[in-house]
């Protein structure tokens, strides 16, 4: 009984964030108060085709046009909030949409199922520039790795694996440039998305942003990564660009010529020790 419960919990929340992936994105594509967004994506060189791909969304830029639209669907203010789309007003009663006028990621698992999301201000009066779904018993930030199912076919033919860190420059990244890409999402790269990758690539490339902050994320993901007896290498991204800028502005031919003169463990460990 118990059980079952549990189940249908999980199966639940499965399908709160596929009605909400699709909500977004026909907000997106097919909204009048959809256009900021997608004035804002093809400022970023996003195009139309990438939109449909990775089914990029907007969440309207309202307290519950979300919720509404899933609670018309039959599910509970309790569903939406243990799926993490919503949560509990602190004054008064009810439930608010988590995510508001954001460009919005669906992240998926190994059974291409909707798990959770990024979503990205578009507002640059924003504290936060990214807000994630938080942990849920289906979102585990330490198993996260955006654009893997896609990229996996490739990652397995070649062995290879290129991890960056955010949204935009897995989209322009495998986009544009190379298909076998994956994103660790921040700056932690954890043993556990270490282990998703180890089942499919022998050389993972880390092309990291080249600030301080991604550069130390990269000396511990490495380290992570060389204790599994992984080929690892790092890739240097001149003028403090991330992968996303260093492509829009370089084009895919350089960026490959980065990944080809990629160094390795010790020569980046060298080059970055102070
Ligand atoms: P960055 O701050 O480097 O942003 O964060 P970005 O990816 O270049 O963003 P754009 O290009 O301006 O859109 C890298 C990644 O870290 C996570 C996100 O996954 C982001 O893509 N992050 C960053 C968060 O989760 N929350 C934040 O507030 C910032
Ligand atoms: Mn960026």
């Amino acid at each position: 009984m118990e059980r079952n419960i549990v189940q249908r919990n999980l199966e639940e929340m499965y399908k709160a964030n596929e009605l909400a992936s699709d909500f977004f994105h026909s907000c997106l594509t097919r909204t009048t108060y959809g256009k900021p967004a997608r004035e804002y994506l093809a400022s970023r060189g996003v195009t139309e085709q990438a939109i449909a791909e990775y089914k990029l969304g907007f969440a309207p830029p309202d307290w519950n046009k979300l919720s509404t639209a899933l609670m018309g669907r039959g599910f509970s203010a309790d569903a939406l909030v243990r799926a993490g789309l919503a949560a509990v007003r602190s004054k008064g009663e009810g439930i608010f949409d988590r995510f508001r006028a954001r460009i919005m990621f669906p992240i998926t698992d190994g059974c291409d199922r909707v798990i959770g999301f990024g979503g990205r201000a578009i507002d640059r009066s924003e504290e936060v520039k990214y807000l994630n779904t938080p942990e849920t018993p289906i979102f585990n930030k330490r198993y996260v790795l955006y654009g893997f199912e896609r990229a996996m076919p490739r990652i397995r033919e070649t062995g290879r694996v290129v991890v960056v860190e955010g949204f935009l420059d897995l989209v322009t990244t495998q986009s544009v440039a190379v298909p076998n890409a994956a994103a660790s999402l921040g700056t932690a790269f954890t043993p556990e998305q270490a282990k998703r990758l180890a089942r499919y690539a022998s050389e993972i490339y880390f092309a990291y942003d080249s600030d301080a902050a991604g550069q130390n994320a990269t000396i511990r993901a490495m380290a992570t990564v060389q204790e599994m007896g992984l080929d690892v290498r790092v890739v240097h991204i001149p003028d403090g660009k991330d992968p996303d800028e260093f492509i829009r502005k370089n084009g895919p031919k350089a960026f490959k010529a980065l990944l080809a003169r990629a160094r390795t463990f010790a020569e980046a460990r060298e080059k970055t020790a102070v």
